[in-house]
């Protein structure tokens, strides 16, 4: 990689140094190719950014942009064929197994588009899952009702899945992410099942958890106006980042 910096980058340099916060997540250069037959398919050619702590970031882009793949990477779920993916300062992309599964038990929530949720379980038992996997601290079920109480859904702790509304699932979802406390939370088209005013509902809890959590926020979307509830747009088409939206000035709040 060369010197240059961008002006992306510049900006971040400035504001991490005026605010004292951290980049928690620095991307370089990820490519990510598959066989297709005889022929390789590029879905992901060079993609470089960086998170600030704190920040709530959209990456956007059409359907086959490659942003699950992009996600998938950040998240630890999946290997880039090229480039690095440092949380902290850590290259995740070079861990071995354990010490990945470390990782993302710890430092990362993930929130998917259909929820996910385990349907023989109720919210609380959901929320509590990730919490018997490695080592955690306090009692999981009074973990689960706190933030199960911190998403709305206090009223809920005995239903199970079926017996919630899609938006009250994505909830439940969202509680789970935040359950081992994370730094950061990764979602794939966490409003895409949801209709406008479930899915307006779930972004405003999100910048809502991010303000009072201080944690990092990354989802992605297909829709533009979802992207616009975030501090900062990165824009994916074909692979490639086609442009960065600061969303009217802010980094981030
Ligand atoms: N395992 C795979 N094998 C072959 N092609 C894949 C695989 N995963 C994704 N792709 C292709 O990569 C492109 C990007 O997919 P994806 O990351 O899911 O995009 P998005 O989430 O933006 O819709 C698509 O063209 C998709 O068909
Ligand atoms: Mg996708």
């Amino acid at each position: 990689m060369d010197d240059v910096k961008t002006m992306q980058e510049q900006q971040i340099e400035l504001f991490t140094h005026q605010t004292n916060r951290k980049i928690v997540m620095d991307v370089q250069a990820v490519t990510k190719s598959l066989p297709l037959g005889r022929e390789r398919i590029d879905i992901l050619k060079g993609i470089s950014f960086q998170i600030v702590s704190g920040e709530f970031v959209a990456i956007v882009g059409p359907s086959g942009s490659g942003k699950s793949t992009l996600l998938g990477i950040i998240a630890g779920l999946d290997n880039p064929t090229d480039g690095k993916v440092l949380i902290d300062d850590v290259d995740i992309t070079r861990m071995g197994e354990g010490k990945l599964a470390m990782v993302r038990n710890n430092k990362i929530g993930m929130v998917f588009q259909a929820y996910n949720l385990i349907p023989t379980l109720t919210a609380q038992e959901n929320v509590e899952v990730p919490l018997y996997v490695g080592k955690h601290k306090g009692s999981p079920s009074e973990r689960a009702k706190e933030l199960l109480t911190l998403v709305g859904l206090a009223h809920r702790l005995s239903h199970r899945p079926s017996q919630l509304s899609g938006g009250e699932q994505q909830r439940v979802a969202i509680a789970r992410a935040l359950a081992t406390d994370p730094a950061i939370v990764i979602a794939d088209e966490p409003t895409g099942n949801l209709d406008a005013r479930n899915g307006e509902n779930v972004l405003s809890l999100i910048a809502d958890l991010r303000n009072r959590t201080g944690k990092t926020f990354i989802i992605a979307t297909h829709d533009q106006n979802v992207a616009s509830h975030a501090d900062r747009a990165i824009r994916i088409v074909d692979g490639l980042i086609a442009s960065i939206d600061n969303n009217g000035g802010r980094i981030t709040q």
